[in-house]
């Protein structure tokens, strides 16, 4: 089956083309066609992603990046041979997830194909399965870390999970776009902390700074990110500034790993409680290459099977909207059943 796959929750804006065949638990996916442009560059500016820009540049980009992608997978581009086309219905800013609607619905209308409205957040959670490696074996529990989510999730089956914890107040990835600001470091924030905390971390010297672990006593699976922010900018105001770079490298390691550590230590107790055998990861932060070493070593240590999307799959793609378009697909063929009735964005959908 072949599925056109359209992302525009935030401020990237992306068109894959996949070509999805087999079955649950073990479905494949070959990429014939994909086009990506982040805007992250243009919301810099503004310290992170404005919405009215977010939307103008999706607008102007979709039918760019819709001829590149059917060209790339050597599609005639007036009529491509595909059998639907999936796009993000939320969660995520609305007035950039109409956009998407929108133009799917306007092809789907075009070409008399189905539009299968996704959930970003499952595109982040079924991401793991383009490595057709080996069937996720249940129960399982995911990481779900980006810029908008810091979630743990308990999957009993492809059918049936449940998101377990969530954040009461930032997301982790919001966490690291926010202090890589009170540092004086680009948009969006988390690889440039990650880069700095990485090459302070290989100096192998005492840390100067020590940050809270919020929540990580709390004995449920939730999370809190604001205190953490609060507690690194206090300690800048305390600093001379302008911070030198060797202070910025350091704060930026005694900050990744305390948000790190509790992401890990609230996994490790999901797994144990839940008694899973599998940990699925996904969402931007899964790009953290401290936050991978982690949670290899506690799935070595838990005997876990451990499942990452590859790195292209970890910040928000549409690859991994055609891969959870086709999981539902195969969980509900009626969802290919061209419908009249009007999609809606959802900027708060939950899994
Ligand atoms: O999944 P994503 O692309 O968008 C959302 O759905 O939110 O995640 C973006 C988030 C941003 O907050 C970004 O700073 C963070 O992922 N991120 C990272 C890294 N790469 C991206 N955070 C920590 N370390 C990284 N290497
Ligand atoms: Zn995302």
């Amino acid at each position: 089956m072949k599925i056109l796959a359209i992302e525009t929750s935030c401020d990237e804006t992306a068109i894959a083309l996949l070509e999805c065949t087999g079955s649950l638990p073990t479905p494949d996916f070959k990429v014939l066609g994909n086009s990506l442009f982040s805007q992250a560059s243009l919301h810099a500016h503004y310290g992170g992603v404005y919405p009215a820009l977010a939307k103008r540049e999706h607008l102007k980009n979709l039918p760019i990046l819709l001829e590149k992608t059917l060209v790339e997978a050597g599609e005639n581009v007036d009529a491509p041979k595909i059998d639907c086309i999936a796009v993000t219905r939320g969660p995520g800013l609305e007035p950039a997830l109409w956009t998407g609607i929108v133009f799917a619905e306007e092809l789907g209308k075009k070409w008399q194909k189905p539009v299968v409205p996704v959930n970003h957040m499952e595109g982040h959670l079924f991401a793991p399965l383009f490595e057709n490696a080996v069937p996720i074996e249940f129960p399982a529990v995911s990481l779900l870390v980006s810029g908008g989510h810091t979630e743990l999730v308990h999957l009993e089956s492809f059918e049936k999970y449940t998101v377990v914890g969530h954040t009461l107040d930032d997301a982790v990835g919001e966490a690291f776009d926010k202090v890589a600001r009170l540092l004086g470091l680009p948009y969006p924030g988390g690889p440039e902390i990650s880069r700095l905390a990485e090459a302070e971390r290989s100096k192998n010297t005492k840390p100067e700074f020590l940050f809270p672990r919020p929540m990580l006593h709390s004995h449920d699976f939730n999370f809190s990110y604001s205190g953490l922010k609060t507690a690194v900018l206090y300690t800048i105001k305390k600093l001379e500034e302008p911070l030198s770079e060797e202070t910025k490298s350091k704060l930026a390691l005694a900050f990744e790993d305390a948000a790190i550590d509790v992401l890990v230590e609230k996994t490790r107790q999901a797994l144990e409680q839940f008694g899973a055998k599998t940990l699925l990861v996904g969402g931007g932060v899964a790009a953290n290459k401290h936050l991978k070493k982690k949670l290899t070593e506690l799935a070595d240590a838990s005997g876990v099977v451990l499942r990452f999307p590859p790195m292209s799959l970890t910040t928000d793609n549409a690859v991994m909207i055609g891969i959870a378009a086709y999981v539902e697909i195969l969980k509900d063929p009626s969802l290919l059943t061209m419908t009249t009735i009007p999609m809606k964005a959802d900027g708060n959908l939950s899994l």
